[in-house]
Parts: C-alpha cells; sequence; structure tokens
C-alpha cells in the first residue's frame, strides 16, 4: 500500500514514526563509534608475526606479497601483485592467462578482493579477455560504490580502467578443450578422439597430457573437471588482513557460470578482527555453505584455524545429498581446500582429501606445509 491510500489517522502516525526514525538515525551518526576492547591476546601495532598463505600453486604469490609488505606495501595491494605472478603464468591451466575455458572454448575469469581494515571488497564475474581479473576487481572496490561487475560490463568497466584485452586461451588449454569436446559424447557430431583426423603433434599431445588422460579415464559421475584456482591472504606487521581469489573457474562450464570465487564469503572473507579464510575447488559446494564466511565466524567462536576449516570441510560432507556428488561411501566425490589465516598469525591448510599442501611465506621463508584433511584420498584406479 503507498502512502496515499492511508487513512488520514495512520498517515499522521506514520509520519510521526518516520521522522522520530530519521531522529534516531541522525542521533546514532552523531554518537561516537563504540570502541571494541582492546583483546589481551594480540601484538602490539608494529609487532604482528607477518605472514602470506596461498593454495599450492601460490608459492611465487606468498613471497611476492611478503616481500612487497616488508617494503610498506598494504596487504591488499600485495596479494594482488602476488597473485598476478600466476595469473599471468600459461602453464597454470586453473587461472588468468592459459585458464581452461568454459564449454564454448572461451576464458571466462571470476576474482574478488578483500581489504580488512575498510571491510570492503570489489569482485568480478565471468570477464573475458582480461589477464589479471584480481587487479580489476582492486578498482572496483577503490573507484565504485559498487562490489561486483559481471559480464560484458565488467569487461567494459576493465575497458575504462586502461586494462588491456587479449585472447587467453593459450594452445595448450585449447587442446585440452577440444579433448574434450571429442570425448564428450558418441551421439554428437564430433568424432571420437581416436577417430579424429588431428596432426601428430596434437595427437602426441592428446595421449600425453595428463589432464587429457583424466578427461579420458573416467565417467561423468567419477570425472572431477579441474576447479582450480589462487587464493592468497596476508597480515602485515600493524594487523592489517587481506585476501584475494582470482580462477578461470570450472573448466568446460556452461557460459556465464560464476563459482565461488568472486563471492564475498563463499570463496573469501576477512573480518580484521578475527581472520581470513579462501578456498579452492568445487565452487558450488561453497556457494552453497558460504563457506569462508562460516569459517571466520567459527574463529570468532574461539576455534584455531585448522578446526574452523575442519568443521566448513564436516558441514560440506553433511549438506552434500545429491547421489551423483557422492562416492559409493556416500562421501562428496569432488574436492575443495581452505586457507585460514587468524588475526594472530595462526594459519592452517584444509582439505576435504588428502594428503594436500598449501604454500606459506613468513619469517621462516616460503614453503609448502600439509594440509589437515577429512578423507584420505582414493588411489587412482
Ligand atoms: N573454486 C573455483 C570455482 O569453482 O570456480
Amino acid at each position: 500500500m503507498t502512502d496515499s491510500h492511508l487513512p488520514r489517522r495512520d498517515f499522521l502516525s506514520a509520519a510521526a514514526a518516520g521522522l522520530a526514525a530519521t531522529a534516531m538515525v541522525a542521533e546514532a551518526s552523531q554518537r561516537p563509534r563504540v570502541a571494541a576492547a582492546p583483546r589481551a591476546d594480540l601484538p602490539a601495532p608494529g609487532e604482528f608475526p607477518v605472514k602470506v598463505i596461498s593454495s599450492d600453486n601460490g608459492q611465487p604469490a606468498t613471497q611476492k606479497a611478503f616481500e612487497l609488505m616488508s617494503a610498506g606495501t598494504s596487504p591488499v595491494d600485495a596479494v594482488v601483485a602476488g597473485v598476478a605472478l600466476v595469473e599471468a603464468d600459461p602453464s597454470d591451466t586453473s587461472v588468468g592467462y592459459g585458464g581452461l575455458p568454459n564449454e564454448e572454448g572461451v576464458v571466462e575469469l571470476d576474482a574478488a578482493v578483500m581489504d580488512g581494515p575498510r571491510h570492503l571488497a570489489g569482485a568480478v564475474a565471468a570477464l573475458r579477455n582480461i589477464k589479471h581479473p584480481a587487479q580489476v576487481a582492486l578498482q572496483v572496490m577503490r573507484l565504485t560504490d559498487h562490489v561486483l561487475l559481471v559480464g560484458d560490463a565488467a569487461l567494459r568497466f576493465a575497458r575504462a580502467m586502461g586494462f588491456p584485452e587479449e585472447n587467453l586461451l593459450t594452445e595448450k588449454a585449447r587442446k585440452i578443450w577440444l579433448h574434450w569436446k571429442l570425448h564428450l559424447s558418441d551421439q554428437d557430431d564430433w568424432l571420437a578422439p581416436d577417430q579424429a583426423d588431428v596432426d601428430p603433434e596434437t595427437a602426441e599431445f592428446f595421449r600425453s597430457h595428463s589432464v587429457i588422460r583424466a578427461v579420458a579415464a573416467t565417467s561423468r559421475a567419477e570425472f572431477q573437471r579441474p576447479t582450480g584456482t589462487i587464493h592468497c591472504a596476508a597480515l602485515n606487521a600493524q594487523g592489517e588482513m587481506a585476501c584475494t581469489t582470482t580462477t578461470s573457474g570450472l573448466a568446460f562450464k556452461i557460459p556465464g557460470r560464476v563459482g565461488d570465487s568472486p563471492i564475498i564469503g563463499a570463496g573469501l572473507y576477512v573480518d580484521n578482527e578475527i581472520g581470513s579464510c579462501g578456498s579452492t575447488g568445487r565452487g558450488e559446494a561453497n556457494l552453497l555453505n558460504l563457506s569462508s564466511f562460516a569459517a571466520v565466524e567459527l574463529m570468532r567462536s574461539g576455534m584455531p584455524p585448522r578446526d574452523a576449516g575442519m568443521e566448513i570441510c564436516r558441514r560440506i560432507a553433511q549438506h552434500t545429498r545429491r547421489p551423483d556428488l557422492l562416492d559409493e561411501q556416500g562421501r562428496p566425490n569432488f574436492d575443495l581446500k581452505f586457507y585460514l589465516l587468524d588475526k594472530t598469525g595462526r594459519h592452517a591448510g584444509v582439505s576435504l582429501y588428502g594428503p594436500a599442501k598449501f604454500a606459506v611465506t613468513d619469517a621462516q621463508g616460503t614453503r609448502l606445509e600439509e594440509c589437515a584433511f577429512l578423507y584420505e584420498k582414493r588411489e587412482a584406479k
């Protein structure tokens, strides 16, 4: 009902209530913010243990971000600069340039950044032709009042910001996509890989490449399409935190599919007073469980990073009910990993399936550490 339909007496009382509400908002905006009580378990500013963590493909990123922070760069700029190395790497088929394309053979990227001290975020989804989506996400955060831009509009925004456009599909990624197309079905018009008249080099590539063997080896229920990604999170000496997640998403996805990586709370989240969490793996599971936000909330309730990550893994396993997503023992037939860093500098990598590793750089150097995990990986048949 609009105001013009209100009886006069109701209209007057509604107007009075509106004025009162306006006065309350004005009063609230003048009230000093209540500062959180200082936490006894935290170091003094300047003395936080500087640390950067990442997925296992992120050692160059953690090292770069650590060096930049040591030279005074903010955590949010440092993590974006760190993952740029992996976004530009054609050999990583899960991120940026060289990422595996959608079902039409077009690379579509998702990315987000979150800045702890200002509690701000920026993200782009289904972005084509731009090598560094995390940098575009940073500009969304810095220059707009929005959090997420998608598709063609995200591309137009990136162009306006001066990002160069380029073809992101490498020959390697194109051949993997082609093999997937050929292998997909014997009911369509594409010839099977061993029947197709491809050049000898491509035939050898089909025979030898490990992703291709994985595509060819398994039925739909068993085959896990690659959902690589890089997540990177940082804590500086001032106790400032930030994180980013950037990906080409699920290989061979339906065009326009958006995963968890650009969704704040799903593929990443940071609360500067508590800690951060980010993820790689099957994004749909994170979207359905808002996993990164949930993990940070568990840390807020006092759980150490490892326990919070394990609890999220258990929750995802419990919430996975579609039969085609379960193995014969009722466990998820996909993988997910979480990277957790709390405000005191404790960190953990946690995986549904292990053994698995994640990357860390701190005063002790750059290394891979073991993830905690819920289930032992099955031997490949
Ligand atoms: N976690 C990456 C994706 O599902 O797109």
